[in-house]
């Protein structure tokens, strides 16, 4: 049973029991899930210690020194368009669905797994000089390459090595390169020249799936920022600390909502 208006009651304090008291007690993650994955219909829902929580403000984005929370959408080996669903209460996990109502696909299989940093928003009021293009309005992106097939709704600590400026037409969609911590690999690449040293084309193997998985929708190829460059670390992790500080204006209040966001 999900208990909605306890943790309705509790949202508040449950982001400060995540991040409070992480060092005397460890928040004991699940996923509920209801109805069938990829049929009509399916939800899925975060919980933390039994209650159901929201994924994108519930979990804190640091996940220990150096690294931070990675939430499974969409596992490695799959095309079903799984997504933190931003505007309905508590924020499951659902199929995104097309504009004729059907089931959403990527047209392959991706290669890594894929999912948000939660307590993160890519404020679609703020310009990013660098690139003249507004934020998507979602939280930020992770591709994580590492060799494990997560599930959807698994929270991961990942090493952040590096990111792609996505464009989408006139829209910012970072897409944050990571490595789960306990991969096997992951002392071996801390930057995001190590990627391409460790794992040579995985980085344009990412760059081009997203460059055309608009396209079977209709819609032109996507381009990238930065003359089409995957970022380091350093400035990937300057990028998260920005969409972190635009969150926390979102919930804070401090930025209207004027997006339709539903928080709780
Ligand atoms: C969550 O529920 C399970 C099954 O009822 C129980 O074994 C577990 O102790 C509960 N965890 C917490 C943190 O309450
Ligand atoms: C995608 O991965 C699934 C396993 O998750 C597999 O059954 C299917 O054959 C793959 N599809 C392609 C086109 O590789
Ligand atoms: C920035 O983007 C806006 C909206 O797409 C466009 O109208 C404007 O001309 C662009 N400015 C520059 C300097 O490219």
């Amino acid at each position: 049973m999900r208990s909605i208006c306890l943790v309705l009651a509790l949202g508040l304090a449950l982001v400060g029991l995540c991040v409070g008291q992480s060092v005397l007690k460890t928040t004991e993650w699940g996923f509920e899930q209801d109805g069938i994955p990829e049929t009509w219909g399916f939800e899925g829902f975060i919980t933390a210690d039994n209650f159901t929580v929201s994924p994108w403000h519930n979990v804190p984005l640091i996940a220990g020194t150096g690294l931070h929370s990675f939430i499974v959408e969409m596992p490695k080996d799959s095309s079903a368009k799984f997504e933190v669903q931003t505007e309905a209460p508590l924020n499951p996990i659902k199929q995104d669905l097309t504009d004729a109502g059907e089931l959403r696909y990527y047209h392959s299989n991706l290669t890594w797994n894929y999912g948000l940093l939660p307590q993160t928003w890519e404020d679609p009021a703020f310009v990013n000089p660098e690139v003249n293009a507004t934020g998507d309005n979602d939280p930020t992106d992770v591709v994580e390459i590492g060799s494990t097939r997560f599930a959807t709704g698994d929270i991961v600590p990942v090493k952040i090595l590096g990111a792609f400026a996505l464009l989408d037409q006139t829209e910012l969609d970072w897409k944050v390169i990571a490595i789960a911590a306990e991969d096997p690999l992951a002392e071996e690449v801390n930057d995001i020249l190590d990627v391409d040293r460790v794992m040579p084309g995985r980085l344009a193997e990412i760059r081009e799936f997203y460059r055309t998985s608009k396209v079977p929708d209709g819609k032109p190829e996507n381009s990238f920022g930065f003359d089409e460059k995957p970022l380091s670390r350093e400035y990937t992790l300057g990028v998260v600390s920005q969409t972190h500080g635009f969150w926390l204006s979102l919930v804070s209040g401090a930025r209207d909502n004027t997006e339709g966001k539903s928080l709780f």
